[in-house]
C-alpha cells in the first residue's frame, strides 16, 4: 500500500545534550558519512526533545544544537546531499511519538535498561519524558518510513523497540505502513568505552571530563586525555583475544584501530610487545591528526550561527516534504480528523 516502503532510506539522530565525543564521532558520524558516499539517501537529525528529557539550560541547549549540527557538517555531512536539521523544527515528531505513546506497552517500556541506567535510583524523580523516550525515537526513524538506522551498541534496544511498534501498530490497524527496520552496527567502534574505566561506555554525560575526549577539545587536551587514560603494566599482545580481560587496552586498541581504519590484528602486529609509555604517544598523535581538523571546522562555523540556523531550517523544509504525508496518512489509519 506504500511505494516508499522499498526503498533504502537512512536516519539516525544524535542528542545535543553536552559536547559530541570521539565515541559519537567514530561510533556514529563517520559511519553517516559512508553512508551518504555510498550514495543512500540519508536523514539526520539532530534530536532537541530528547536532550530535554533531562535538564538542559536553555542557553547551553541553544548552542550544543548548532554545535552538534556544525560536528555533523564538519565530519563530512553535506547538506546538499543528506538532509541535516533539528528536531523540535518538525512538529510531527512528537505528534508521531503521541500516536507511539498510545501502541507501545508499559511492559515494554519497563525493559529499557538505558532508562534505568539513565535515571538510577532516582527513578521516581525522572521526567516522564525519560520513559517515554524510545517512543519518541521510533517516531523519529518511522516518520520518515526509514528503513535502515546505523547507530553504536547502546542503542540496539532502542531499535528492537522500533520494531516492536512498527510491527503492533501494523497488526493493530491491519495496514502494511510502517517499514520494519534495520540496524546497522557496524565496525570496531560500536562501543567506545571510558578513557578511565574500560567496562564503561564513554559518554557525553560522565562526570569526569578526563573520560572522554570531546569534539570540542584541542591538540594539547586530545594528548594529556590519552596520556592519562587509565591502562595496565603490562606490553601490547599480539592477538585480539588476549585482549579480552584487558578492558582499558582493549579500548585505546579499539580507538586506534577505528582511527586508522585498520583492523585490530593489524594494530596488535604493529605494536606487540610494546609498552603503552610508547602506544599512548602514537595514540595521541593519531587522534590530533583525525579529530583535530574538524574541531576546527567545527568552531569556524560556529562563528556564523545565522547559517547555521539557515542551514537547519532548510533542511527541516525537506524533512517535512516527507514527513507530512506519513503523518497525514498514520492520522487516517487510526481514525483521527487531519487538516485538509
Ligand atoms: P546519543 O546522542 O547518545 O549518541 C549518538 C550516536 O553515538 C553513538 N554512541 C556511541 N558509539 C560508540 N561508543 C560509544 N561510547 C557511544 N556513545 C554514543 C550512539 O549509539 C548514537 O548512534 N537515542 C540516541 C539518539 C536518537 C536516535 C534517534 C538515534 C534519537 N532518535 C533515531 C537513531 C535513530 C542517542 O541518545 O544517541
Amino acid at each position: 500500500m506504500n511505494n516508499t516502503i522499498d526503498k533504502k532510506r537512512v536516519f539516525s539522530g544524535i542528542q545535543p545534550s553536552g559536547q559530541l565525543t570521539i565515541a559519537n564521532y567514530l561510533g556514529a558520524l563517520k559511519n553517516f558519512v559512508q553512508l551518504q558516499k555510498a550514495g543512500t539517501e540519508c536523514v539526520y537529525c539532530v534530536v532537541d526533545l530528547h536532550a530535554i528529557t533531562v535538564w538542559q539550560e536553555p542557553n547551553e541547549l541553544r548552542n550544543a544544537i548548532r554545535h552538534a549540527a556544525a560536528c555533523f557538517i564538519a565530519s563530512g555531512i553535506n547538506v546538499e546531499k543528506s538532509i541535516l536539521f533539528n528536531q523540535s523544527l518538525v512538529s510531527a515528531h512528537a505528534e508521531l511519538a503521541w500516536i507511539f505513546n498510545c501502541v507501545a506497552r508499559m511492559g515494554w517500556l519497563n525493559r529499557m535498561t538505558q532508562f534505568k541506567e539513565k535515571a538510577g535510583s532516582n527513578r521516581e524523580n525522572s521526567s516522564v519524558g525519560l520513559f517515554a523516550y524510545p517512543t519518541l525515537m521510533a517516531s523519529d526513524i518511522l516518520l520518515y518510513h526509514a528503513t535502515h538506522v546505523p547507530v553504536g551498541d547502546d542503542q540496539k534496544q532502542h531499535l528492537e523497540l522500533t520494531r516492536d511498534i512498527a510491527i503492533k501498530f501494523n497488526n493493530d490497524f491491519g495496514v502494511e505502513f510502517f517499514p520494519v527496520i534495520e540496524p546497522i552496527i557496524e565496525g570496531n567502534a560500536t562501543r567506545i568505552m571510558s578513557l578511565r574505566d574500560g567496562t564503561k561506555k564513554m559518554s557525553k554525560s560522565d562526570r569526569s571530563d578526563l573520560s572522554r575526549i570531546n569534539l570540542t577539545d584541542d591538540k594539547d587536551l586530545i594528548a594529556k586525555k590519552i596520556r592519562k587514560a587509565k591502562t595496565d603494566q603490562y606490553p601490547l599482545p599480539g592477538s585480539s583475544e588476549e585482549l579480552e580481560n584487558r578492558p582499558e587496552a582493549k579500548n585505546l586498541v579499539n580507538i586506534y584501530s577505528a582511527l586508522a581504519e585498520t583492523p585490530t590484528e593489524t594494530v596488535l602486529n604493529q605494536f606487540e610487545g610494546k609498552m603503552f609509555s610508547d602506544f599512548k604517544p602514537r595514540l595521541a598523535e593519531l587522534a590530533v591528526e583525525k579529530i583535530s581538523p574538524i574541531t576546527s571546522e567545527a568552531n569556524k562555523l560556529m562563528s556564523d550561527g545565522v547559517e547555521l540556523d539557515k542551514i537547519l531550517e532548510n533542511g527541516a523544509e525537506r524533512a517535512r516534504k516527507i514527513a507530512d504525508p506519513i503523518i497525514r496518512k498514520t492520522y487516517e489509519i487510526v481514525g483521527l480528523k487531519t487538516k485538509s
